[in-house]
């Protein structure tokens, strides 16, 4: 038996609640009866927010303003799609006594005629048939353990394809898979999210051994796997902390995207009794103590190595990147909502609440980019000491790159992707943005220009099909020194500078929270012109996203549920409380008007 699978036997044991009960049901009648309404501790913490999951009242604008008559971007160009080749595909781990377990997916025999009826029912664009087909391909990726199903595949089975790795739970795929569930309509399904909510928690209980170090306890697992012991002839977990991740990298967003979940299913389901449990909440604490503990740092932003996030592979997502701190302050905010007031925790709280007002003050202030701040940086004094200084990161302004001067448009700004000691990454991450507005990271006047900076540069990170991860790409000898040559991350591919379509949910809730759904609408116009037809692929290449990408998976999971995601939120823009959250009035505002930059010293 090899050491995962003991952990597997052991962990089964150690949750001798879980053993018990079958039916996670079952599990919420353990909760402790005396225990006090969830709900009314966060209301009566004097320094907390106000609680958000149910009382909350988020604000939905649905006019838009900001309507743009641009002319939608012709079909693109189908010929590609013959073209692509499958490319490598990765190896499956397969050990000889662990096999697929049976009970993952399903047969594609059951999915392809329903899906090759959906596509043949209704035109190509905006037809029910393609939300009929995407769901009914979600419903065949869902993974099964002990007959309950704990998530969805990351990429659903491909008939072009040879078995893929791809054939395990991924933390963060399974995040829009979860709020489509949620969204679901005439009624929401939230038993998937709920087992897997407890399924990770479970699995953040192993411990994580990688060569002979231990990684901390909080570390929420990026994927697992269900898999059949057939000695035993019994379903076990295999989960991957990062050990068998391309570089080895933990997934630092795994327990960011595990609590900010929690507070969507709270907020869609008001069953407060799952956050509340007792090993919910530890688990949310185990996540926070990893982040929060102190160290050598000088700013309260989180050190992070590359790859630790949806971009999993080195990419000169280091140090500070906007795609963890983003994700850093939204879980920060959840967790303030949804843990218990005791004597256990009010240091914790405490802490959650000093950090949300230095890290919102950081990134509001040196991570914002606009055309009065470029010019600012342009013109920056370099080798300052003492706390004066207010190029306080002594970045060189012969390091600003010539792009940035083109694409930083008058009216707009934006998060750039980092900045840490003589260095900013002037390079636009749309997770981290789009995160930033959900939030509330982003004041009010930083959400309008980041949406006036989409709206002026459509064409580069909108393009043909929507989304690109990162803008621009990294070429020639850049690319050579920052990915280390990696042939799946060139210029305008994958990572560097690829489209990818499940970021269209996250578009459309923050465009939903700009009060600009609109710009929200064109993407997904373009999504339907093709999306579907080219099989629901994971990403696109090129610079304006036209062609299906080099290594891209077919039937990608969260390709099919950020479209559903975003469908479900233009239609009924009230959907977007479950994944957004309204500005902290406490936190203090930067000095700063749409389109001039503040000073950064004060
Ligand atoms: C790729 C993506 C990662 C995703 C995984 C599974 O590695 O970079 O973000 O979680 O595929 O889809």
């Amino acid at each position: 038996m090899d050491e995962d699978q003991a952990n597997a036997e052991k962990s089964v044991s150690s949750m001798s609640l879980m053993k018990q009960n079958n039916s996670t049901d079952d599990i919420w009648r353990n909760i402790n009866s005396n225990r006090d309404c969830f709900q009314k501790h966060a209301l009566e913490r004097t320094n907390a927010l106000t609680f958000a999951l149910e009382t909350e009242e988020q604000v939905v604008p649905i006019t838009d303003i900001h309507d743009s008559s641009k002319q939608l971007q012709s079909a693109a160009d189908q010929e590609s799609s013959e073209k692509e080749k499958s490319g490598v595909r990765g190896s499956f781990e397969n050990k000889t006594i662990l096999k697929p377990s049976p009970s993952v997916g399903t047969s594609l025999i059951h999915l392809l005629p329903e899906a090759t009826n959906a596509k043949s029912n209704g035109s190509d664009s905006g037809c029910p048939s393609m939300m009929d087909e995407a769901w009914t391909r979600l419903k065949n990726s869902f993974v099964y353990f002990q007959s309950k199903p704990v998530g969805t595949l990351a990429a659903a089975l491909d008939p072009s394809a040879e078995e893929l790795n791809y054939n395990q739970v991924f933390v963060r795929d399974f995040v829009p898979t979860a709020l489509a569930y949620l969204m679901k309509v005439p009624s929401h399904e939230p038993e998937i999210v709920k087992n897997f909510l407890l399924k990770t928690l479970h699995l953040q209980g192993w411990k994580k051994t990688i060569d002979n170090f231990t990684l901390g306890e909080g570390v929420m697992p990026a994927s697992f796997k269900v898999m059949y012991e057939s000695f035993q002839k019994k379903e076990v977990l295999k989960a991957d902390f990062g050990g068998s991740a391309i570089g080895r990298v933990a997934p630092v967003d795994s327990g960011f995207w595990w609590i900010i979940l929690l507070r969507s299913y709270t907020k869609c389901t008001k069953d407060y009794t799952l956050a509340e449990q007792p090993e919910v909440q530890k688990g949310m604490k185990l996540i926070l103590d990893l982040c929060l503990s102190d160290g050598f740092d000088t700013f309260p932003t989180l050190l992070c190595a590359d790859g630790c996030s949806m971009i999993d592979r080195r990419m000169g997502v280091y140090g500070y990147p906007i795609e963890i701190q983003a994700l850093f302050f939204f879980a920060l905010r959840c967790a303030q909502q949804m843990l218990k007031e005791d004597t256990d925790s009010s240091k914790l709280i405490e802490r959650i609440e000093r950090r949300i007002t230095a890290l919102s003050y950081h990134i509001r202030n040196y991570y914002w980019l606009d055309f009065t701040q470029l010019n600012n940086i342009y013109r920056y004094k370099t080798e300052e000491y003492s706390h004066t200084a207010v190029n306080k990161f002594n970045v060189i302004p012969e390091s600003i790159p010539d792009w940035v001067f083109d694409f930083m448009p008058l009216r707009g700004g934006y998060f750039i992707g980092n900045v840490s000691p003589a260095r900013m990454d002037f390079r636009w991450f749309l997770v981290g943005n789009c995160i930033a507005i959900l939030s509330s990271l982003a004041t009010m006047a930083q959400t309008t220009a980041i949406m006036d900076l989409v709206e002026e540069r459509w064409e580069d990170l909108i393009g043909e099909m929507p989304l690109k991860i990162a803008y621009p790409a990294l070429e020639g000898y850049e690319w050579n020194i920052v990915t280390g040559c990696d042939p799946k991350n060139t210029r305008w591919s994958y990572h560097n500078g690829g489209s990818w379509p499940v970021l269209l949910w996250l578009l459309t809730a923050a465009c939903i929270k700009a009060g600009r759904p609109q710009i929200a609408k064109r993407a997904i116009e373009l999504v339907e012109q093709r999306l579907s037809k080219d099989a629901w692929p994971e990403y696109y290449d090129g610079k304006k996203g036209r062609y299906i990408g080099k290594q891209a998976r077919k039937y990608q999971t969260w390709s099919i549920s950020g479209y559903l995601v975003a469908k479900l939120m233009i239609e009924n823009p009230s959907n977007l409380a479950m994944i957004s959250l309204e500005e902290d009035k406490k936190i203090e505002k930067p000095r700063l008007t749409r389109s001039a930059s503040w000073p950064c010293s004060r």
